[in-house]
């Protein structure tokens, strides 16, 4: 298994130029599919009476129109794939794989295509905007390759007696709802392919601010090979249309990923009728620990990028740093200056480091957080928007604050970090393991015996040392399994992990008697 990793490969090879020319020719074929009405896809195309835009953050324009589902719609939907799923399953398993192969090359094929689309949807850079792909390709290699490793999950389990011979048979559940977020791509891609590929069926309803790429993803579904009433795509906003999907007691499990609220909603919902999976990833308050023996170079650059990178919309990216007193000062100094350098702006722009948040909502969150929770600390530099069309604000760096105030106590999804003087490592990972989350962390520290000391005693998921790239984002599907803890997440399995696919799949112990 090998991560796409597209940038450092053509970098790598000296095809930088190349990389950026194929992402500018994308940046403008892509427009041929705006400006266009997009059906739900029930079996068929299904047109609603109400529709939602589909609106890019860069400049607010319009960009699309979908539908938004009518209770009527998803109840069809449901009931066309709560029976429709058999079919999928008696596909043997590795011609479900082989299906699921040939989308992921006919992604790999439009890797730009889909990437300038995410830009143009969500607002990401061209780095981030084909990172967010290449990951989407992992997950389908990744699932594919697992399905192949564990022989569909079937497994012959030997004889209790004699004349006796068992298996146990992993089989699916059925119909899975999936609840996709607006920041990965791959994440809704992953959410999708894990249930599909083990034989259930999936409804899909797309975050409403990138419905295009998820769009087009179903279309490549069914085009490779899936059956039609094995997928289904259904937009809408969540607040009108999730409880209706998630209440149905034909949804036999739902993938959610998102809001900590939105995700206990659906948890409550879920489980109204009964236990059924439900498989959640809601969120975090990530922090970074800079030790006294960190390499200040690495650490700044580190926490810069998780940070503000994709303008702090990752459910990974770091919201609060700890700093040991002792090079809190120097840290602080080298932290702003960095931060001051970012270029804020237009996402297709290749010098743009921070893309505008990614709607109207978030826009006016920062700009209520600007007169109300950023002010309870020292605003070190931001807090400000930016007089410009698009939903372009600055990266905000804020200390002093109290420790129970609201913005280090809770997921803010937003360009914002709080710093906080610690005296000691210990202390900061007190801290930390207080917090309702655990979904990611990192440290910044050249002692080993401190780096395996957090490791051991931090109550978070996914976690990293020195990680100059990032901190505490950018995990890769395979290596790096996603995976919350506390309230972050639901079941203690990761995304892009060995243990991902058994969740769809529910054990049946068989044994024959002779
Ligand atoms: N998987 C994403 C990351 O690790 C959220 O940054």
């Amino acid at each position: 298994f090998y991560n796409e990793n597209t940038y450092i490969k053509m970098k790598a090879s000296g095809k930088e130029d190349e990389f950026d020319k194929k992402y500018e020719e994308a940046l403008e074929s892509v427009k041929g599919y705006f400006g266009k009405e997009y059906p739900n896809i029930i079996i068929n195309d299904v047109n609603e009476e109400k529709k939602i835009k589909d609106i890019s953050p860069i400049d607010e324009s319009e960009l699309a129109e979908f539908q938004l589902a009518s209770k009527e719609s998803i109840e069809r939907a449901i009931d066309i794939l709560s029976s429709g799923y058999k079919k999928w399953f008696q596909v043997p398993y590795d011609a479900r794989v082989n299906i699921i192969e040939k989308a992921l090359r006919m992604l790999q094929e439009r890797k730009f295509e889909f990437a300038a689309l995410l830009t143009y949807e969500n607002g990401k850079n061209r780095y981030e905007a084909m990172g967010d792909v290449d990951e989407a390709i992992d997950f389908m290699k990744y699932y594919s390759m697992s399905m192949i490793e564990n022989h569909g999950f079937i497994k012959f389990t030997g004889k209790a007696y004699e004349n006796e011979e068992s298996m146990s048979f992993m089989k699916p559940y059925g119909l899975f709802a999936v609840i996709s977020p607006f920041n990965f791509f791959s994440i809704g891609v992953g959410m999708t392919t894990g249930p599909l590929i083990t034989g259930n069926a999936v409804l899909l309803k797309p975050s409403s601010d990138i419905p295009l790429s998820l769009y087009l993803f179903v279309r490549l579904l069914i085009e490779a090979g899936v059956n039609k009433d094995a997928i289904a795509f259904v937009s809408g906003t969540g607040s009108l249309i999730g409880d209706i999907i998630t209440e149905n007691k034909k949804v036999s499990g739902v993938v959610f990923t998102g809001s900590r609220d939105v995700g206990l909603r659906i948890f409550k919902n879920a489980t109204k009728y009964g236990p059924k999976p439900v498989i959640t990833e809601m969120g975090g308050k990530d922090a970074v620990i800079i030790s006294d023996k960190a390499d200040l170079k690495k650490a700044v650059e580190g926490c810069v990028r998780s940070s503000f990178g994709f303008a702090g919309q990752k459910c990974s990216a770091s919201s609060l740093i700890y700093v040991h007193e002792k090079i809190y000062d120097e840290f602080i100094e080298k932290f702003v200056e960095r931060t001051k350098s970012i270029k804020v702006g237009d996402p297709r722009e290749k010098s743009t480091f921070m893309n505008p948040v990614v709607n109207k909502d978030a826009y006016e969150k920062y700009k209520k957080m600007c007169e109300t929770y950023f002010k309870e600390g020292k605003i070190l530099t931001g807090a400000r928007i930016m007089d410009r069309k698009g939903y372009y604000v600055e990266p905000t760096v804020i200390t002093d604050l109290k420790p129970d105030s609201y913005i280090v106590r809770n997921e803010i999804f937003l360009p914002a970090v709080a710093i906080i003087k610690v005296k000691s490592i210990d202390d900061a990972i007190n801290d930390i393991n207080s917090m309702d989350y655990g979904l990611t962390g990192g440290i910044f520290t050249e002692d080993p015996e401190e780096y395996q000391h957090y490791f051991e005693s931090v109550d978070v998921g996914v976690v990293y040392a020195n990680r100059a790239a990032g901190a505490s984002t950018g995990a890769m599907v395979g290596s790096q399994p996603f995976v919350g803890w506390k309230l972050s997440g639901s079941t203690g399995k990761g995304t892009g992990s060995f243990y991902y696919l058994t969740q769809f799949l529910r054990e049946q112990s068989i044994t024959i008697a002779h």
